[in-house]
């Protein structure tokens, strides 16, 4: 991973070749004062049109040479905060194409919200993915000038958001990776270190541990595949809790579909299908490190659904860990497969309550596109408070219902079970009524789908190509709140 640097400053000494951006919401308001600028020829206005950017000055000014780009927030269907992110991610860009050395980002009238955006902007916006390229590009840093507007508090927040930022660009590290490095052990351990260095209890299970517990929807799915399956279990303790939060993540490091094999396109891309996992042990990592006063359990089953003499049969029947059967219809349903074990063992933890984050079904991303996630819950409130946190957070999630009549579409003769719904409508709903089945009654549920979102390759906002860490930033949020005793 490579990031830049971002700092603070409270007045700004201009430097050959940097980029300096400007920012103004409509015509007149300046987020920045005209004092930054002192040596600046000609008067600066405003881009003309909404949300548009341009170039005001390039050149000489004085002896240095600079590079001014303004830029307009008051883009249709964006908030001046998240305009901004983008605006700031967007001049890292055109820094790069014109060699600058440095953004800076003059902000001294802009309020608190504003800069965290612009520090969000720079800390994600920066991150690339760069560890197979021969020639990496050099990391631009980026400078905010505050003026005063920051004070001690906000510099001590602005700390704590560089710490949940790190914990997103390692979900999105571990999303990058390709699946011929990332097998389930390697990902179990880099899951271990991360997890031990931010003050989580870490425990692996192997193959042998798995078949001792009882997981044969886990065994089932990754038995195809030399690189045996784990499943990782963190937990964070600390002193005073307000509730256990349970959390649990799809890894699959690559899913082929297994004897259901997937055309060779749709396997593009299915090396993020453990994105699930990805996000809920980053946001483990930042919860920890942020010490928030909420015991977190993290399970996370992990495997690769290969194709092989040794991967199960179509119609195969697994035995789960709390002994229901699941007869496997279709190999490409594996996530459920693995999920079912996971659920089971995190209604064991007693937890208050469990949140899942899973790239479960293609039918989530034909029903809200690339953009958002389904959330289905056992607790409408509870839904509610992920829904907000997600749009506190810039990060969308979208209420589908959990149709319990469904579950009749899943009804299997020699097994309790079946993987897949007879019928092929509604795909996002049956997978979430399968999943139901192993989630204790009376503990508050919710399954999150981030099929679009956690397997989307193109940019998102300020995220560039690739993972984009969908989800860590709103179950932080959403644990922040229920740490605080907020109502949900
Ligand atoms: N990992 C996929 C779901 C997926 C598909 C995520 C496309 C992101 C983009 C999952 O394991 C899967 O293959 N699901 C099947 C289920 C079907 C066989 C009932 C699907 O959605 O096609
Ligand atoms: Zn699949
Ligand atoms: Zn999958």
């Amino acid at each position: 991973m490579s990031v830049s640097r971002c700092g603070l400053s409270a007045a700004y000494r201009m430097r050959n070749d940097d980029l300096v951006l400007l920012p103004w919401i409509g015509p007149r308001r300046r987020l920045f004062s005209s004092s930054v600028l002192p040596k600046l020829p000609a008067r600066l206005t405003a881009p003309q049109k909404a949300g548009g950017d341009r170039c005001l000055f390039a050149g000489l000014a004085g002896d240095l040479r600079l590079h001014v780009q303004g830029v307009r927030l008051d883009a249709e269907h964006l908030l001046p905060a998240a305009a901004l992110s983008r605006a700031v991610a967007g001049s890292l860009e055109l820094a790069a194409k014109q060699s600058a050395e440095r953004v800076v980002v003059c902000l001294d009238a802009a309020t608190p919200k504003l800069v965290k955006a612009a520090f969000e902007g720079a800390v994600l916006g920066s991150y690339r993915f760069d560890r197979y390229l021969r020639k990496r590009k050099k990391r631009i840093p980026v400078l905010l000038v505050v003026g005063k507007t920051v004070d001690a508090a906000g510099r001590a927040a602005l700390r704590d958001r560089k710490v949940l930022l790190t914990c997103v660009n390692f979900a999105r590290d571990m999303q990058n990776e390709p699946p011929n490095v990332l097998k389930p052990s390697v990902l179990a351990e880099r899951f271990r270190k991360a997890g031990e260095a931010s003050g989580l209890r870490v425990e692996v299970w192997d193959e042998r541990r798995l078949a001792r517990e009882r997981c044969g929807g886990i065994l089932g799915v990754g038995m195809g595949c030399r690189a045996r399956p784990r499943m990782v279990i963190a937990r964070y303790r600390p002193r005073t809790v307000a509730g256990h939060l349970c959390l649990v993540g799809k890894g699959v490091t690559f899913d082929s579909g297994g004897y259901g094999l997937k055309p060779a396109t749709s396997q593009v891309g299915m090396k993020y299908d453990m994105s699930g996992a990805a996000v809920v042990f980053a946001a483990a990592c930042a919860i920890a490190k942020l010490k928030l006063p909420i015991q977190i359990t993290v399970i996370t089953p992990i495997a690769e659904n290969s194709v092989s003499g040794e991967a199960m049969p179509t119609t195969s029947i697994l035995k789960t860990r709390s002994g229901r059967t699941v007869e496997v219809e279709h190999t490409d349903a594996e996530g459920r497969l693995m999920l079912a074990d996971a659920l089971a063992l995190a209604g064991e933890q007693k937890a208050d309550w469990i949140v899942d984050a899973a790239t479960l079904t293609g039918a989530a991303v034909v029903a809200l596109g690339e953009d958002m996630a389904a959330v289905f819950g056992t607790d409408r409130a509870l839904t509610r408070s992920l829904v907000d946190a997600g749009m506190d957070e810039d990060e969308m999630f979208w209420e589908l219902p959990l149709h319990m009549p469904y579950r009749d579409l899943l009804k299997a003769t020699i097994a309790d079970t079946r993987n897949v719904a007879t019928s092929k409508w509604g795909g996002a709903i049956t997978a979430a009524v399968f999943l139901r089945q192993w989630v204790e009654d009376g503990t508050p549920w919710i399954h999150c789908d981030i099929a679009g979102p956690g397997v989307k390759e193109e940019p998102l906002g300020h995220l560039g190509k690739g993972g984009k860490g969908f989800g860590v930033k709103a179950l932080v949020e959403f644990a922040r709140k229920l740490s605080a005793g907020e109502k949900v």
